[in-house]
């Protein structure tokens, strides 16, 4: 315990060097006190009348100090005082907030703690009172808001458009709700064309009076963006587009009425069916593994001439055949082929003459590839939003 030094020096270094260390006694010591016989000891021998520590610097210091040092002395002494009494004050508060607590708990009544003194106001004590009382413990661990999961739908997407980025592309979007115009008439689906049949459109409904081509639907597939691309952008263009598509399809587990592609434009001078195979390939092989084959088979869209259909060799079987590929050894991805020049007419105004430039497109189904990917079997567990489901994503 600490016993108040006879001071043989007065300079202001001594005098703040035996401030510090009664400083330092004073904060362990506090720090020791527990409940009301502690309390009255700390008390005494801080401010007890007669020998208290606050005393005995009054004697010891102020008094004995030569007439010079008595400024520095007193202002020392004076701060000392002060701090001892806030600190037996809080450890007052301390005490009496402690009892009260263990009074609500034991009697669901409080000791009053009510006193004129400031630190009754310390709120984080009180609130913690109210909590025990409650039954509520402050020291178990929190509950956590967990982290969300990047959908592995969204997650496929960008990994789609990051193989294509790598390659130059960018990024654009389009609206989900098209007009009939950029679904497809500009694509060079004339109107009442049975092509049209394929697409399984929903309609907005009370359209009728409206012009046939800026009636409204669900976009049945991302190739509308094509066209807001190249409105948008003169050549060269190079544009992935991520996005949600909708189709009259009955739901079942590889169907769904809403699902996700990613669609492809290239457009520039001297671009050739070459350069489609090429990117394809190469894309397949970033996508599924560097050993994967691809195959071309013809096909047929409006807006694209050549038209090609896509599939992969089977990343399960290696090509051997299996359920996946329904023992064919591919995979079918994704539609393509050369723009069509009919394309091209639509948007001739904005440096797209057919006989200068040339181009090709592709589209390809984000939720077969995600569900490929990660081993899901069926598409309904995409969108029903079952969360045991989404945190193996996490
Ligand atoms: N839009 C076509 C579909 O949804 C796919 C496609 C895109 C085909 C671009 C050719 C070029 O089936």
């Amino acid at each position: 315990m600490y016993s108040v030094p006879k001071l043989s020096e007065w300079s202001a270094a001594a005098l703040d060097a035996a401030v510090a260390e009664l400083r330092t006694a004073l904060s362990a010591e506090a720090g020791r006190v527990s409940g009301d016989k502690g309390l009255r000891e700390f008390h005494d021998r801080w401010l007890g009348r007669r020998n208290g520590i606050l005393t005995q610097i009054n004697e010891e210091w102020l008094k004995a100090a030569p007439a010079e040092a008595k400024r520095e002395v007193g202002q020392r002494v004076n701060e000392l005082r002060t701090l001892v009494r806030e600190t037996y004050a809080r450890k007052t508060a301390e005490v009496e907030l402690t009892q009260d607590a263990d009074s609500i708990l034991k009697t669901g009544k409080g000791t009053s703690v009510e006193t004129d003194q400031q630190w009754v106001a310390d709120l984080a004590k009180r609130q913690e009172l109210v909590l025990r009382a409650q039954g509520v413990d402050v020291s178990l661990p929190g509950i956590r808001r967990p982290l969300g999961a990047e959908h592995p739908v969204i997650r496929t997407m960008n990994e789609i458009c990051g193989v294509f980025r790598a390659m130059g592309y960018s990024v654009a979007e389009g609206p989900e709700i098209e007009s009939d115009y950029y679904n497809f008439e500009a694509l060079n689906f004339p109107p009442e064309h049975p092509a049209r049949d394929t697409q399984d459109t929903i309609f907005l409904a009370g359209q009728e009076a409206k012009p046939a081509r800026e009636r409204l639907l669900l976009r049945t597939h991302t190739s509308p963006v094509q066209i807001r691309s190249m409105e948008r952008q003169k050549p060269p263009v190079r544009v992935v587009i991520p996005g949600k598509i909708h189709r009259h399809d009955a739901p079942d587990a590889s169907h769904s009425p809403m699902f996700h592609q990613v669609e492809g434009l290239a457009v520039d001078t001297n671009i050739t069916f070459s350069d489609l195979k090429g990117t394809l390939d190469h894309a397949m092989k970033a996508l599924f593994g560097s050993s994967v084959k691809t195959r071309f088979q013809p096909s047929f869209f409006p807006f694209t001439e050549p038209s090609a259909e896509v599939a992969f060799s089977c990343i399960f079987c290696g090509g051997k055949g299996c359920r996946t590929c329904k023992q064919s050894g591919w995979i079918e991805l994704l539609g393509c082929g050369m723009v069509d020049p009919n394309v091209f007419e639509f948007v001739r105004e904005n440096g797209y003459d057919p006989a200068k430039v040339s181009g090709f497109a592709f589209g390809m189904g984000v939720d077969r590839v995600a569900m490929l990917k990660y081993g899901i079997d069926d598409i309904q567990l995409l969108f029903q939003g079952d969360v045991r489901f989404l945190e193996q994503f996490g």
